[in-house]
């Protein structure tokens, strides 16, 4: 694959090319549109944008954080049942597509990227569920009710963790199980969290400093 010469049309027609339908390691009945060789889908992401300095494309990677959310979703699929689901900064939307297979009554996910949000409907497609995508900042003050909120690896930059946690609390105050998953991120709150699973998540060194993660399922206090 080379690096596109112009920007594609439809963002779904770059993510078909660019990336390969994998099982994310931790849920092996899942199948998701995944990053092969980081780096050239990296490049391909800044030419088609006309930009340089982006982030990795967060959408191309099943994060710790968003494959124990998932684990512990299909193992304990009651959380989600005939609830309203909100995965909130869903990347390739891995969380919400294991609470639609548990049978949510609705899921909605949430992300800032255009690409991401078109992944999660490709990713969704690929697994047979359906998920509604919403590109709004819920942190900037969203007031939809949703029953179960999902929160997958959101402490990674002290910006998004010092933003994202007081909209959590706050969701878990006005009465929402509100569940967030984190590998030891820097900027995780030390307090507040109650520990409801473990899992080892296998990873990969293009995007973390070791090839696993142990990563913790919490539920935030209301
Ligand atoms: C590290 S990824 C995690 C993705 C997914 N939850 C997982 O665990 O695989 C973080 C994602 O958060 C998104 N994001 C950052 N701030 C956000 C916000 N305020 N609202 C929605 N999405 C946001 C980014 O675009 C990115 O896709």
């Amino acid at each position: 694959m080379s690096v596109p010469a112009a920007p594609p049309s439809d963002p779904a027609d770059f993510i078909r090319e660019w990336t390969v339908v994998a099982p994310p390691p931790l849920c092996p009945e899942l199948k998701l549109h995944l990053a092969g060789p980081v780096t050239p889908l990296w490049e391909a992401t800044e030419t088609t944008l006309a930009e340089t300095g982006l982030p990795p494309p967060y959408w191309a990677f099943a994060w710790p954080g968003g494959q124990a959310l998932a684990r512990y979703l299909l193992d304990n699929p009651g959380e989600a049942r005939g609830k309203t689901v909100l995965d909130f900064a869903a990347g390739s939307g891995i969380s919400g597509i294991a609470a639609a297979r548990c049978g949510a009554r609705r899921v909605v996910a949430s992300d800032l990227e255009r690409f991401a949000l078109a992944a999660i409907e490709l990713n969704a497609a690929l697994n047979g569920v359906a998920i509604e995508t919403c590109a709004e900042d819920f942190t900037a003050g969203g007031v939809e009710a949703f029953e179960l909120i999902l929160a997958g690896d959101v402490c990674y930059e002290r910006a998004m963790a010092e933003r994202v946690w007081p909209w959590l609390k706050s969701r878990a105050g006005a009465g929402a199980r509100v569940l967030l998953a984190d590998p030891g991120r820097n900027y995780l709150p030390k307090a507040g969290l109650r520990e409801i699973a473990r899992f080892t998540v296998p990873t990969t060194l293009e995007l973390e400093d070791r090839v696993e993660r142990e990563t913790f399922v919490y539920r935030i206090a209301p």
